[in-house]
Parts: structure tokens; C-alpha cells; sequence
């Protein structure tokens, strides 16, 4: 009886094909590595869910929002649990994807027949980042918006259509109620529901042409006939094919549980993504974005500020057009690591370059160049210790990343002792702890004692009246 109920759901609902088709097919060998895949279809599960009940409690209106992540990370039951592994799940998430991008690119992935496996691949790259960018305005702390600021002035040096983007992007002529709601739907409806039928289509593909196998990058293989004829053959002998269920789905499963199991180990250990003081729109914040994203900033503060406002749209673009472009540019048969150095020396590079630039990035906040160098005391002058202090404070907040003194340190804010007018203790005092909200220094509101304010600005208002070079 109960057997006859089992299959009367399985036959109904087609069970039995789509486990023939999914489940129970033979494909060839694949590496333990190839598990990525899988990885992000876990950890995008792993999103779905917890998002899904974060939004039982987010309120998406600007007087509100910020209150309700609070409610949801110190009054609702698991509340922080769910947040936090939505958080680092996201990040991982990340991570991830990057290491599928760059192992596809070392294994020419992208190559026939596979170009359109690839070109969803891109599209989903893209959107991952405008999923991990849309998800931290949410949060609408102090950090929310000083994010939507850099967008709009990324988006503000794009010719012709910077300003209707910044009025879409805003929904209005200013940063108001209806910012938020715009970035909530795009980061719970519309980008998910575009993911879900890129994933989907993503994975019909794979399973149709099967994973770059091991003995495709032995033999060359040069169109998509021959393709079939090898991987067929492949997955069909006993050396160099296997299961999809249970072996490779057990191999590839071994990484999806490691990943997750240290997503949900950094959960509890570090808990949720710190929430900064509540958004406001009339004061700078403090520039701090999320860890996957630090690269990019310590590789914007080391190049030449000239060039930046073109780097920040034309980087993006042109990284979009070469993985768009890349399966039709490199069509050669070549796949193994072995036969293409040029690419694992471009891949070492750029994995290389990430870790170098993020650990830049950890060590100083706002420059890619941080010193724990004192700044020098001009020529016969006169030190005390108050001096002395303030100008450790100096170095000690990171004033020196950006303002130089007697002409020495880099000069994103000016030169201590060259400032365009001369200030009072008061003025110093006030643009240390509310620079306005034009200018790139980051607000010391709260984060510096009165003393440590009151040394430093001492140092500021004394070095300033310094012999003028102007
Ligand atoms: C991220 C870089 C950055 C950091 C860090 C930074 N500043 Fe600034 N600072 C600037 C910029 C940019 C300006 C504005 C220049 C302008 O007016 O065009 C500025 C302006 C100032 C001014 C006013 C100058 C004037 O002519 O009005 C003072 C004083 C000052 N900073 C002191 C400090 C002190 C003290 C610290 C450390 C506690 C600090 N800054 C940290 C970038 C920075």
C-alpha cells in the first residue's frame, strides 16, 4: 500500500525522470576542487532562507529601517544568529566566486562548447556584486550611506548619463525615503528572481555539456561534435567516469560543508556585521566597506587621484566586455594548465594582487599607504611634550594617510602647515569632529578622547603658523 502511494507522487510529479536526468547519470571524472559549483548553490540555499526571514522583520522606510535590524540582532530570538549567517555566507559567497572564476580561466572553462555556460556565469558574477552592494545599504547605518554617496559619485562621472542614473538610483533629486525602498527591492526581488533563472539556466547547461573533465584537457578538443564523441566516451569508461550520484555528488558535497560549516563557525564566533550609528544624511560618515570589497579601495587610494574618477567607470566596463568577450578572443583548443602559462602566471598575479591590496587595506583605512612614521617637526622649533603627544595621536589616527607636514607624507587632505587660511583652535577642533560632508576625511565624532582631540589639535593650530611657503 505505502509503496503504491510512493509511486503514485513519484510518477506524478515526473520524480523518477528528473532523478534519471539529474541524479542517476554517468559523468566523467572531475577534481575534488570542482565542488565550488555546489558550494555557491549551498550558500545561495543558505541566502534564499535567511533572507527570506530576515524580511519577516526589516522595515524598509528610512525612519525605521535602522531600529528594525537592531530589533532583529538584540530582541528577536535567533535574531542575530540569522543576520550573521546571512552576512558571512554573503561574504563567502564572494569568495567563492571568485575562485570559480579564476579556476575557469586557468581550465579555459569558457571554451567551446561552453561560451553560453560562461556568459550566464558573467551575468551572475555581476549580480552577485549588486546583491553584496545592495544588501550593506539595508542596513542603513552610518556606512549605508556613505556607500550610496560613492555609488552616485561613480555614477556622476559616466558621460552623458551620470545624472539620470543618480536621479533613478535616488528617486529623487536628493538621498530620501524612496533611495531606500528602490535599493530593498532591487536587493530582495529583482536581482533574486533574475539570479534564480540565471542559476537555473546555468545549471541545465552544465549538466547538458557535463564539467570541463579531466580527459578534455588532455585531448584537445576543438569543436562540439568532438566534444560529445570525448565526453561521452569518457563518462562511459570505467577509468575515467563515475556516478553523479552518490561519488561525484559526495565529492563535491565534501566543500559545500566545509564552507558552510566555517560560514556558520564564524557566525558564532564574530556574530553579525557590526552596525555603525544610524544613517544621517547631513554628516560624512566613516568610510568602511565590506572586507571582499577592500582590494578595491586600497587599489583606488594607491593610484594616482587623477586618474581615479575614470578608473571607478571604466574599470567595471571593461572588465564586463573582456569576460564577456573572452570565449570568442581565445578559441584555440588548448585547455590544460600545462599548455597555457601565460594565464596561470595572470591568474597567480591577480589572486597575488587581491591578498596584497586587502591586507594594505587592513592596515591603514583610508590610504593604501599607512605610516607609523612621526611626522617631522620643522627646523628650530620649539617641541613640548604636549607637541610631542599630539603629534602621536597624529600618526596614531591615521591623519597622516592623508595630510602631509612640512611637505612630507601624501597630500589627499593639505599640508598642516600650508592650509589656505590660518584657523583657530575652534575650527581645528570642529573639522576633526565634523569635517563637512564635501570633503574626504572621515568624521573623529566619538571614536577619539577629549585629550587625544585636544593634543591633536594643538599639534594642528601650532604647526600651522609655521614660516608660509605660500
Ligand atoms: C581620508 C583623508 C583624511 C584624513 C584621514 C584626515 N583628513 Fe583632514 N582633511 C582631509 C581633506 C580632503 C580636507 C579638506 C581639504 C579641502 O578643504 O579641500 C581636510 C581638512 C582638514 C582640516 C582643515 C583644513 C582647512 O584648510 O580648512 C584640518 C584642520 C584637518 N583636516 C585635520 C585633520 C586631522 C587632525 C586629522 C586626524 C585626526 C585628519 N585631518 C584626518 C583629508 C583627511
Amino acid at each position: 500500500m505505502l509503496n503504491k502511494i510512493f509511486y503514485f507522487f513519484i510518477h506524478r510529479f515526473g520524480l523518477d525522470v528528473a532523478a534519471d536526468k539529474i541524479l542517476f547519470r554517468k559523468v566523467a571524472k572531475t577534481s575534488w576542487y570542482q565542488g565550488d559549483g555546489a558550494t555557491m548553490v549551498t550558500l545561495l540555499a543558505v541566502q534564499l532562507l535567511t533572507g527570506a526571514v530576515l524580511t519577516l522583520s526589516y522595515s524598509n522606510s528610512i525612519d525605521t529601517a535602522y531600529q528594525s535590524i537592531e530589533f532583529i540582532t538584540y530582541h528577536k530570538t535567533m535574531g542575530w544568529f540569522i543576520r550573521g549567517l546571512h552576512y558571512w555566507s554573503a561574504g563567502l559567497f564572494v569568495v567563492m566566486l571568485v575562485f570559480h572564476l579564476l579556476r575557469h580561466l586557468l581550465i579555459a572553462g569558457y571554451k567551446t562548447p561552453r561560451e553560453g555556460t560562461w556568459w550566464t556565469g558573467v551575468g551572475l558574477f555581476f549580480l552577485v556584486i549588486i546583491m553584496s552592494y545592495s544588501g550593506y545599504v539595508l542596513r542603513w547605518d552610518e556606512r549605508a550611506v556613505y556607500a550610496v554617496k560613492i555609488l552616485l559619485n561613480i555614477l556622476s562621472n559616466i558621460p552623458y548619463l551620470g545624472d539620470e542614473l543618480i536621479l533613478f538610483v535616488q528617486g529623487g533629486s536628493e538621498i530620501n525615503s524612496h533611495t531606500l525602498t528602490r535599493f530593498f527591492s532591487v536587493h530582495v526581488i529583482l536581482v533574486p528572481g533574475i539570479m534564480l533563472l540565471l542559476v537555473g539556466y546555468h545549471l541545465f547547461l552544465v549538466i547538458h555539456q557535463g564539467t570541463t573533465s579531466k580527459i578534455e584537457r588532455r585531448i584537445p578538443v576543438e569543436t562540439k561534435e568532438e566534444h560529445a564523441e570525448i565526453y561521452e566516451a569518457a563518462k562511459e569508461s570505467s577509468s575515467e567516469g563515475e556516478e553523479f550520484f552518490p561519488t561525484t555528488m559526495a565529492s563535491s558535497g565534501i566543500m559545500s560543508f566545509v564552507v558552510l560549516l566555517f560560514g556558520i563557525i564564524l557566525t558564532l564566533t564574530l556574530g553579525p556585521a557590526e552596525l555603525y550609528p544610524e544613517a544621517n544624511l547631513t554628516e560624512t560618515s566613516f568610510p568602511q566597506e565590506e572586507w571582499w570589497f577592500w582590494w578595491y579601495s586600497a587599489l583606488i587610494a594607491i593610484l594616482p587621484p587623477k586618474s581615479v574618477p575614470y578608473f571607478v567607470v571604466w574599470f567595471p566596463i571593461a572588465l564586463f566586455f573582456f569576460l564577456i568577450s573572452l570565449p570568442l578572443l581565445d578559441r584555440g583548443p588548448k585547455r590544460d594548465m600545462s599548455q597555457r602559462p601565460l594565464w596561470v602566471i595572470f591568474v597567480s598575479l591577480s589572486v597575488m594582487g587581491l591578498i596584497g591590496l586587502s591586507a594594505l587595506r587592513m592596515r591603514s583605512p583610508w590610504t593604501g599607504w599607512p605610516s607609523q612614521k612621526l611626522p617631522p617637526f620643522p627646523k628650530e622649533f620649539v617641541v613640548t611634550p604636549g607637541l610631542e603627544k599630539g603629534r602621536e595621536v597624529f600618526v596614531q589616527y591615521g591623519c597622516n594617510s592623508c595630510h602631509a607636514v612640512a611637505g612630507i607624507g601624501p597630500s589627499v587632505g593639505p599640508d598642516i602647515t600650508n592650509f589656505e587660511r590660518l584657523l583657530t583652535r575652534e575650527d581645528i577642533i570642529k573639522v576633526i569632529l565634523h569635517p563637512s560632508p564635501k570633503i574626504a576625511m572621515p568624521s573623529y565624532q566619538g571614536r577619539m578622547t577629549d585629550e587625544e582631540l585636544k593634543y591633536v589639535s594643538e599639534f594642528v593650530f601650532v604647526l600651522q603658523i609655521q614660516p608660509r611657503r605660500k
